[in-house]
């Protein structure tokens, strides 16, 4: 401890307590703040109330001098240079985010300020909230000059959080201060130079050959801007994806082979061209809504959004569809589910679409049986108790079951043997909302295999009991 700059984290949420590890794991002396005592001491007693890989890994690695954590924004404030508001900015009822949190803090922040801070607003915010904050710090009375406000947006997603803020694409700096922008430029250091990475070389909790990240400066307004504007074009690529999917399912084609011809062009990229059940979680959904409406209220044409938001809603009446048009009746069917979070990798079931779809099986009658590797204490806390069960792995689910939903993206659910599957199914048939098997496979091995996107494979002409067997 004792080096790089001195930071507080305020908000011990996904975001800031990322930001908090990964600062300190490259050099600063961080406090981390949040109003919530119990998670406080969890943390204090080195556990992570989230599931994260390689967080825990290293905090473990930190000393009790280069990260602490309290309950106080003031002590965190005053021991600190560089202050990071990564509060939640939940939806409100009308779409846009609420943003009382933020003010909050700034205005508690204010009363703490003793010597020149820089804010950062690490949250994902609407265009003009740095404004905001700086006028909630004069309007507290914080000397202009004691104080710059500084939008730095965070790119980082569930599941691959660390290596996302160790090894970013881009680092975002929108301020008008000069003096801001060179603290924010040394706390960046160690990735803006490489040394950080040549120190850790080769740690699996860094991307394979990192590379130093560019950094931009930028306007506060553009800085807020690039995040909402870089989650909708996300956002946006899924739902074209899914468009383009309806129709090689008419066309005989398959979605990955178009998606994967599509993202050679380089201006178009291989990534986000997955398509699914459409996208769900914390921020996207949230991000979206909360985009559209400030579009809306500036008196932009943002329909264009709105149909991205259409689209993504589509997609899991498209599914049950599906799973109709191969299963009948749906009332007293016994389905294994595989995958109950928004993706795969984390236990994060908001906005899930696989918890959407089994929400309405349930309502439809139909006994579930779920498995999901991290996300069952989760999804339990949010569905029905009424015609669910949960099982310890993925060959328990299908035991006798009428047919085998995957919804989520968990590698270990491609690892899972056909023949093992059927002999555990009542019935070969398997609805994949991720695209996750091998299609050849399932074809030979006698499946009906429903995925999205790509033919289905039609009932093999066997009788059931023979395949059993099989
Ligand atoms: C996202 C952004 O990627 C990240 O930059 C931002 O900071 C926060 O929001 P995250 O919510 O963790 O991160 O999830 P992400 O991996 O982006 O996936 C979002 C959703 O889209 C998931 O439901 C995922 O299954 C879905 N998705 C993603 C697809 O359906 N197809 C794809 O090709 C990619």
């Amino acid at each position: 401890g004792g080096q790089g700059t001195r930071i507080a984290v305020v908000g011990c949420g996904y975001v800031g307590l990322v930001a908090a590890v990964c600062f300190a794991e490259i050099g600063h002396s961080v406090i981390c703040v949040d109003n919530d005592a119990a998670k406080i001491r969890a943390l204090q007693a080195g556990q992570i109330p989230i599931h994260e890989e390689h967080l825990a890994e290293l905090l473990a690695l930190q000393s009790s001098a280069s990260l602490r954590f309290t309950t106080s924004i003031a002590e965190a404030v005053r021991a600190s240079d560089a202050v990071f508001i990564a509060v939640g900015t939940p939806p409100l009822d009308n779409g846009h985010a609420d943003l009382s949190f933020i003010e909050e803090v700034a205005a508690e922040i204010s009363g703490a300020i003793d010597s020149y801070k820089v804010i950062v607003e690490k949250s994902t915010v609407p265009v003009y909230t740095s404004d905001w904050i700086s006028k909630i710090l004069r309007r507290n009375g914080v000397d202009p000059s004691a104080a710059d406000v500084v939008s730095n947006p965070e790119f980082l997603r569930e599941g691959t959080a660390v290596r996302d803020f160790l090894c970013p694409d881009r680092i975002i700096v929108g301020t008008c201060s000069d003096q801001a922008f060179r603290v924010m430029t040394s706390i960046y250091g160690p990735l803006l130079d490489g040394s950080y990475y040549r120190r850790r070389a080769s740690a699996d909790f860094l991307s394979h050959n990192p590379t130093a990240p560019p950094l931009v400066r930028t306007s506060p307004a553009s800085a807020e801007l690039i995040k909402h504007a870089s989650n909708a074009f996300l956002a946006l690529k899924i739902s074209y994806v899914n468009t383009i999917a309806s129709m090689c399912e008419i066309a005989g084609a398959d979605v990955d082979e178009v998606a994967h011809g599509m993202g050679l062009d380089r201006r178009i990229g291989q990534q986000f061209l997955s398509a699914g059940l459409g996208y769900g979680g914390s921020c996207f959904p949230k991000d979206l809504k909360a985009f559209r409406s400030l579009g809306h209220e500036m008196g932009v044409d943002v329909a264009l959004l709105r149909e991205v938001e259409r689209i993504n809603e589509r997609q899991i009446d498209g599914f049950m569809g599906k799973i109709r048009s191969i299963m009948w009746n749906l009332r007293n069917k016994k389905l294994a589910v595989l995958g109950l979070a928004f993706k795969g990798g984390t236990d994060d079931v908001r906005e899930s679409p696989a918890i959407k779809l089994v929400r309405q099986l349930l309502a439809e009658g139909c006994e579930i049986v779920a498995f999901d590797p991290a996300a069952m204490t989760t999804a339990r806390r949010v569905l029905p108790e009424e015609g669910i069960s949960y099982v310890d792995n993925a060959l328990d689910a299908m035991n006798d079951a009428d047919a085998l939903l995957v919804l989520t993206d968990w590698p270990e659910f491609r690892e899972i043997d056909p023949q093992a599957m059927k002999v555990q199914l009542a019935q070969p048939i398997v609805f994949d909302a991720r695209n996750l098997l091998d299609r050849e496979l399932m074809m030979q091995r006698g499946f009906t295999y429903v995925s999205i996107g790509r033919p289905a494979v039609e009932e093999c002409e066997e009788p059931v009991a023979l395949r059993r067997r099989a």
